[in-house]
């Protein structure tokens, strides 16, 4: 197999880390969105870098807020199949250097050219910050085997192995397709208290456009429509939570998201026997009615199954302080390159012009658009509702501006917010006549 390479093919900064694409993968364009046209090794799939972006905001925010671990404690974080280990060289360089002493991150995968890949870039552009915990031997029988690279504990392993070896606080789980397989160790894995992340690129399987697969993969039956992204957040969410009771052990979502290609969901578990058992109490269906709303069932009748899809996760989808937090200008903060970091990488053979940093820095923007403002309604009851659906409901010609909108619910005492989503969606907690008549209103008297 092929060594990656000492010398780069060219070079790219996703968030402030210097990462090395091969020779033949065009740097990434504007607003990448699809699943990047090449894989294989060595190729960096642009349209995660959102997802990992948030990945360095709410684990910054996990040591800084102390929701994890107490303060002054150490956080074990493992990203089970790290690939070229991007994120965990995120981690490592963009998370505030106040709490990195604190942070233990491992990173594993099974191929040897990815793991090479990350061994080179990582000591080619190191973290700024030396880190240098060594292995915690003395926590295991056996200590896992890997090396130490710069404040990253680096391991081949089937990732099920990996994730059993040892307690992890913090897990992240992004394979190619679907993380079924996974999902049982990852759980395990965890200690008493955790957080895992999850991303599921197979989103014909959790839509149910492919139906087959939905019904293997996930135990769930489909209706692709307005709300099918939804429905596949909250698919991967039923599946994570009731995996979770099998072990004992309970969820509280902290962010779902549908981006694009891939579904992403990311979870408090903690050990509880008790709440574990509760766990059909969130699960149910979301049943379509005629005026084009829907409603959530937990027991659905023969009929409503016929026009439902589920079963799912009906509970609430984030936590309102955690993604709260997650502002623009946090992601600016933590992730956007300074000057002199700039600098020192053009002086390795970075090529990064005034339009590329404009480009990083929308971005970054874009990674967490929308989330904070949305962050309380999707912490309880809301409904979920598509602009362009909306005239046809009110039996008007056309819908206004979805700001417009906003005002007026707003002006009736009821909050709304768009979601992050490439359509116009948003959540509000007025009812839907509500909004309809007040749409109407709008249209009638513009
Ligand atoms: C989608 S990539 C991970 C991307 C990475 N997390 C990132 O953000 O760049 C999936 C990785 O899983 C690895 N993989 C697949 N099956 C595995 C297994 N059973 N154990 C460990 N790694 C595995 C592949 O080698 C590949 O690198």
């Amino acid at each position: 197999m092929a060594d990656a390479p000492r010398q780069p093919g060219h070079l790219w900064l996703e968030g402030k880390t210097v990462v090395q694409l091969r020779a033949d993968q065009p740097r990434p364009t504007h607003m990448p969105r699809g699943p990047a046209k090449r894989t294989g090794p060595g190729f960096l799939n642009p349209a995660m870098a959102p997802a990992r972006t948030r990945s360095v905001l709410l684990l910054a925010d996990a040591l800084e807020h102390h929701w994890l671990v107490k303060d002054g404690h150490d956080l074990r974080a493992l990203d089970a199949l790290c690939a070229t280990g991007v994120r965990v060289r995120r981690w490592r360089n963009e998370i505030p250097n106040q709490v990195q002493q604190r942070l233990r991150i491992t990173a594993n995968d099974l191929d040897d050219f990815a793991l090479d890949w990350l061994k080179t870039s990582h000591t080619l552009f190191p973290p700024v910050i030396a880190v240098g915990h060594a292995l915690e031997d003395d926590r295991y029988e056996r200590p896992p085997q890997g090396v130490m690279e710069n404040g990253i504990f680096i391991m081949k392993n089937d990732a099920r192995i990996a994730l059993m070896e040892a307690a992890y606080q913090w897990i992240d789980l992004d394979p190619f397709g679907s993380p079924v397989n996974f999902l049982d160790a990852a759980i395990q894995g965890l200690s008493r208290i955790g957080f895992l992340e999850v991303t599921a690129t197979d989103t014909a399987a959790l839509t149910g456009s492919s139906a087959s697969s939905q019904r293997r993969r996930y135990g769930a039956k489909g209706i692709v429509d307005t709300y099918a992204h939804d429905d596949a957040v909250r698919v991967l969410l039923g599946l994570v939570a009731t995996t979770a009771a099998r072990h004992d052990r309970v969820v509280e979502p902290v962010l779902a998201l549908f981006d694009g290609h891939h579904v992403r969901v990311s979870v408090k578990i903690r050990r509880s026997k008790e709440s574990a058992s509760e766990v059909l109490d969130w699960m149910g269906w979301r049943i379509r009615e005629r005026s084009g709303a829907y409603r959530f069932v937990q027991h659905p009748t023969p009929e409503e199954v016929e026009r439902g899809s589920g079963p799912m996760w009906i509970g609430p989808l984030w936590d309102r302080d955690i993604a709260g937090r997650l502002t623009e200008e946090r992601a600016l903060e933590l992730c956007s390159p300074s000057t002199e970091g700039i600098q020192q990488a053009t002086s390795s053979g970075l090529e990064w012009s005034e339009g590329d940093q404009e480009y990083a820095q929308r971005e970054l923007r874009r990674s967490v658009r929308f989330i904070a403002e949305a962050a309380d309604l999707m912490s309880r009851d809301h409904l979920l509702l598509h602009i362009d659906d909306l005239p046809n409901m009110a039996g008007v010609p056309h819908a206004p501006k979805m700001e417009v909108l906003f005002t007026a619910l707003r002006g009736l005492g009821a909050c709304a917010a768009r979601l992050p989503d490439i359509d116009p969606f948003f959540v509000t907690d007025a009812t839907l006549p509500t909004v309809l008549d007040c749409l109407r209103s709008l249209v009638t008297d513009s």
